[in-house]
Order: C-alpha cells, then structure tokens, then sequence
C-alpha cells in the first residue's frame, strides 16, 4: 500500500527512482512522485495515475541534465488514504520553506489538531493529505540538523509511518524512518537504496538491513547509521535476500497474475520440500518452535487474516478439525482485536498473511501476544513485521508475489496449513498409517496442480461464454465453501464482475431470489462428502434458469449429467483437492478478466499489502 524509493549513490537518481516506483507499483498506483536536490533547490516531479505518467511528466518539464546528474533522491507511488488521487496530493510533499521533502506510507493518525497548531504559526498547506502534515512538521521542528528534526516531529506524531525525508539544506543524505510500515535499506557498495519493500531494492543488491518499528535512520552512499527515536544507536543485522531480480519479472507472460498462477508447482514443491518425514507419517515444521508435547497441549487453533488469507484460513479450519480432531476457529483479522476475544495460554493463534504486514493483522498478532496465546506467524515475505513480530512460524517460499491478486500466496498457505494439521493430528489421535498416507497426498500437490494447468486452453475457452454476465455466484461445502468465496473474491477483483461465494446449502435460504436465466453458478462439485447434496442444489438453480460451471472430479459421469460447462479435477483427498479447484478457479477469473480487458495486475482502488485498518 503505497511505495517508497530514496537512491543515494554514485549514478543518476531519477532513473534509478523510477524503476524502484515501477517495482512498487503493484503497492499503490493513483499517482506517482520524486524529488532530486538540483543547484541548492528542491525540485519535485509528480502526476495522478501511473508510473509512466510521472516519468513522461519529469522528462517533459525537468532538463536533461537532472536526469544524469542528481545523484539521490526520494520518490513514492501512492494509494490515497487522504485526499484524492490528484497531482497536488501525490508525494513527496514540501515543509513551508520548500527545503524539506517527505514521501511517506501510512497513516498520521493526529494529522488534523497537528495541521491546526502549525496552521497557527503560519504554515500554509496546498494538499488534503496528512503527509504534507509531516512535512511541515519536520520543517518547524529543524534546527539545522534534519536527523534531529525528524526524530522530534515523529515523537509527535500518533499513528503508523514509513518515511523517506530529504533536505537542500544538508545534501547527501537521506533520513528514513519506520513504525508499521516497513523501510529496508539495500546495502550496495557505494550505494544504498531506501524502500517500502525489497523488490525495489533486487537489481541493485541482495544485502538489505529491515529497519524495526522506532527505527531511525541517517543514509548516505556509503553508510547507515540506525538509531531509535531517542537517538539511541541500535544494532540491525544485515540479511541476505533469497530470490533474485528476475522473480519480480514478468518472464513472457502477459501478467504478473498468469505467470504466478503457472509458478505455482514449484511454489508448492518450495513450501512442502523437506518439510515431510514419511518415516513417521507427519510433518517436520521446526520454524513452529514446538515439540509433540507442546502440540498435545493446545486446546484451540485460532487463525486469523484477511481476504485470501482469511480464505486459506477457513480451509486450515477444516484440516485441523478434520485430522487433528482440535477446536479450530477462524476470525477475520480487524474483528479479532475489537471483540476482546477470549484466548488463553494454551491456545494457538496462527497469523497468516502472504505480505507479513497487513495492519489488521498485525494488530491481531499483538492481542494475541497480549492475552498469553501461543502466537504464529504463516508469512511469504521474509522478514515482514508479522514474521518477526510472531518471532516463530513457517515461510510460505512463494517468491515475491507481485499481482495484486493473490494467487500464489494462497495455495502455499493452503498446503502449509495441511502440514501444521497433519503435524498437529499425528500428536494426537491419527495414526501413522493415515499420517503417511496423508503427507502422500501433500506430496503430490504440485503434479495435480500442472495437471490442472493443463486444462488453461480449455479454462480460456469455457471463460468466452461467461464473459458479459453482470453477477456470477460461486458453491461450495465443507472444505470447497472457502474455496467457493476465494474463487468469487478472484472474480470480482480482477474481472469486476459482482460475485459472491456461499455455502451451497446457503443459497436456497435468500440468494436464489436472484438467479435469472443465464446467471452463472460456479458449482464446486467435486467427487468429497456431500456432493449428493450439492448436486441436489445445483438442480435447484437450473429449474430457476442458472447456467451451472461444474468443477467435478475427473471421470465422475453422474456430476458431469447435470453440468451446463465442466472443468475437471483430478480426484485426491477433499482438503487436498481445495488446491488444484482453486487453481482452476484463478485461470477462469484471469481469463475472464483479459477477455474483458481488465488492469489485471493492478486492478482499480485496490492495492497490494494494506496497511492501513
Ligand atoms: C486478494 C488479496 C487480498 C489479501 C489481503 C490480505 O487477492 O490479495 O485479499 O489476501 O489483503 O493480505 P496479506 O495476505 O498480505 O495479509
């Protein structure tokens, strides 16, 4: 949500901003903005809309030779939060004296009484937006030294921030700040790079130190110096990057979302590796932290996320009750903290969040914290605030997954939380032979998935006569219910076609009243207890003139009689089968969407990773 590049180096910055804004994109994407130090001034380029707009702007206004001669600068990609997407509320923003610039990820919480004060003593504001807040609070607060002036405004300040901050007044550096809103520094040799998220930071190094909440930073080419807000130095170790410039490509496919959705084998064959151990038919998961005995103690799992990993989640409820015959419990990651639940030291709460730093569940994982539970993170981002602020979990090793429709992301959760199952159910009532038979069946994922995958002609094909519909309605039971709502969430996202997912049960209880002749019903019917029953429902919609999508196991004959379209999934256990399904319903969303000519990747008023509530 939102982006942030600052480059201070021996190359020319504007270039270098605009590429890292390129690889942000996916974050926020209303308008775009850089500023350089140019002969003692600061010059800003901004303009509403996308990454290429600021760049044809810059070129169009600013001369050549900034271009080849600023060497750092700050710039941002932004999601409104404050004020619309317009040029004039695009970052960076200005303090009074025009010598301070700002571009900023979050929200000031106070930003209205701190604007009033500062409003007082003569400060005039151009924009609607808290940023430009900051901005003008640095600059009252500076006192010839901008490290210092930043520390005094942010102790001021309520809220959450990611800051980038420089002055024409002290060239060569770059203040960078953070409390929940991530900044890691690339490490280069005689460059560093300031950014929101390590894909801006990839084609320069893979070396990057992830600054913590109150962190502080003065950056120059070749030296960061970290503090906290009291200007207490503090030590940040240095990390190694594990995916390279090439993973945040698009590698020959159209998007970013079909080339995601293909990498999903290898994802998979990422999350599972090593994690298996068919000798004892369970899981090995030791970034859990916990032994048998520990396991055999916990007498709930709460899973908390939002969107699609509130999905997974509710797939992870069912496996955990299913083979670990535990009390499992899903929460929507913003309800959690507000209703005081009631969660006690042998509860487990696991966090699942593919970006690690989505602010709702975030919030979750410090309630939890606070209440005694047991706390887990189920993260793809290595090094997110979630992953280090639960300090245990699993990675999902996804790769960075840059569409903003989460594809990916979901499946390796969906196979990490069948392993914390297994693993949870082998320490208690489920035997070994089941075990192993199970972790055979997480085994071969991967194979069902390019099985799948091989159906994508047929998907594109079936997807040309769903194409003009206004409302589509996804069905599921048990382990396809969450399944069905992923598949509608896919949809509406990407194609903006109204979806809705329903327990197949569901829908006879009100939402009937709205199929017509022709409406699609996406019907999750495959070959698992209580197809008898869906099928039972599906003949409900076609008397009321649904057009019913199948997705049916392969060779089930009685399913594919009552089915106006099919697509087929390999028959395997019905948790297991959650995967390949959902797969099939990402390609059906993505085709429906291109035939509609959608921003698939960055689809409109949505963004990657919020981190905002
Ligand atoms: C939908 C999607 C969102 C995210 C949600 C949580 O395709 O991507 O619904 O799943 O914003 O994000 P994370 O998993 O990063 O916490």
């Amino acid at each position: 949500m939102c982006g942030i590049v600052g480059y201070i180096g021996k190359s020319a910055a504007p270039p270098i901003l605009i590429n890292g804004l390129r690889r942000l994109e996916y974050r926020g994407y209303d308008s775009a903005g850089m500023a350089i130090v140019d002969h003692g001034k600061i010059v800003v380029a901004k303009a509403a809309g996308k990454v290429a707009n600021l760049n044809d702007k810059a070129k169009a206004e600013w001369p050549a030779s900034r271009f080849t001669e600023s060497s750092y600068g700050i710039a941002h990609t932004r999601w409104a939060t404050h004020g619309p997407p317009t040029e004039v509320n695009a970052h960076p923003h200005l303090d009074q004296s025009g010598d301070i610039a700002v571009v900023h990820n979050g929200i000031i919480e106070n930003y209205r009484s701190l604007r009033a004060k500062l409003e007082a003593k003569g400060s005039k504001f151009v924009s609607e937006t808290d940023t430009e807040v900051l901005a003008h609070l640095i600059g009252d607060r500076y006192r010839g030294d901008l490290f210092q002036a930043v520390c005094d405004a942010l102790h001021q300040v309520e809220g959450t921030f990611g800051i980038a901050v420089i002055s024409a007044k002290e060239p060569g550096k770059i203040i960078t700040a953070r409390r929940g809103s991530p900044i890691v520094l690339g490490i280069a040799s005689g460059e560093t790079i300031v950014a929101s998220d390590a894909s801006a930071i990839l084609s320069h190094t893979q070396r990057v130190i992830y600054l913590d909440d109150n962190d502080i930073a003065l950056v120059t080419a070749d030296h960061v110096d970290i503090r906290d807000l009291n200007n207490v130095p503090v030590n940040r170790e240095i990390s190694e990057l594990e995916f390279d410039a090439g993973s945040a490509e698009k590698g020959g496919h159209e998007h970013f979302m079909l080339k995601e959705i293909f990498e999903q084998p290898d994802c998979l064959r990422n999350a599972i590796r090593g994690r298996l151990d068919f000798s004892i038919g369970s899981s090995v998961l030791s970034g859990m932290g916990t032994s048998p005995r520990d396991l055999a103690e916990i007498h709930r799992v709460v899973l908390v996320g939002c969107g699609t990993s509130l999905h997974s989640g509710l797939i992870g409820e069912y496996a955990i009750e299913d083979l670990a015959d535990t009390l499992a419990e899903v929460q929507q990651a913003a309800e959690f903290r507000y209703r005081n639940p009631i969660i006690g030291r042998n509860d487990l709460v696991l966090a699942i969040s593919q970006s690690g730093e989505t602010a709702d569940t975030l919030a979750a994982v410090r309630e939890a914290h606070q209440k005694g539970a047991f706390v887990m993170g189920l993260c793809n981002v290595v090094g997110s605030t979630i992953a280090r602020e639960t300090g245990r979990g699993i990675y999902l090793h996804a790769g960075p997954e840059i569409s903003v429709a989460s594809t990916k992301a979901f499946t390796s959760q969906v196979a990490v939380l069948l392993m914390i199952a297994l693993k949870l159910g082998r320490a208690r009532r489920f035997s070994r032979e089941d075990g192993l038979a199970f972790a055979l069946g997480i085994e071969s994922i991967p194979s069902l998935v390019e099985k799948v995958l091989e159906s994508n002609d047929k998907i594109a094909q079936l997807a040309e006569g769903y194409l003009h519909q206004q409302h589509a309605f996804f069905i599921g039971r048990g382990p396809m219910y969450p399944v069905a709502l992923e598949g509608a969430l896919k949809l509406k996202e990407i194609s903006y076609i109204h979806a809705e997912g329903y327990h197949a049960a569901e829908l006879k209880h009100g939402p009937i009243a709205l199929l017509e002749k022709g409406t699609p019903v996406i019907a999750l019917a495959n070959d698992i207890p209580g197809k008898d029953k869906t099928l039972g429902n599906i003949e409900e919609c076609k008397a009321r003139g649904a057009r019913i999508l199948g997705l049916i196991t392969e060779g089930d004959e009685e399913a594919a009689a009552v089915m106006d379209d099919i697509i087929t999934i390999p028959a395997c256990h019905p948790l297991i089968a959650t995967i390949p399904t959902a797969v099939a319903l990402q390609l059906f969303a993505y085709h429906i969407a291109r035939l509609r000519g959608c921003e698939i990747d960055q689809p409109r008023n949505l963004a990657k990773s919020v981190t905002v509530e």
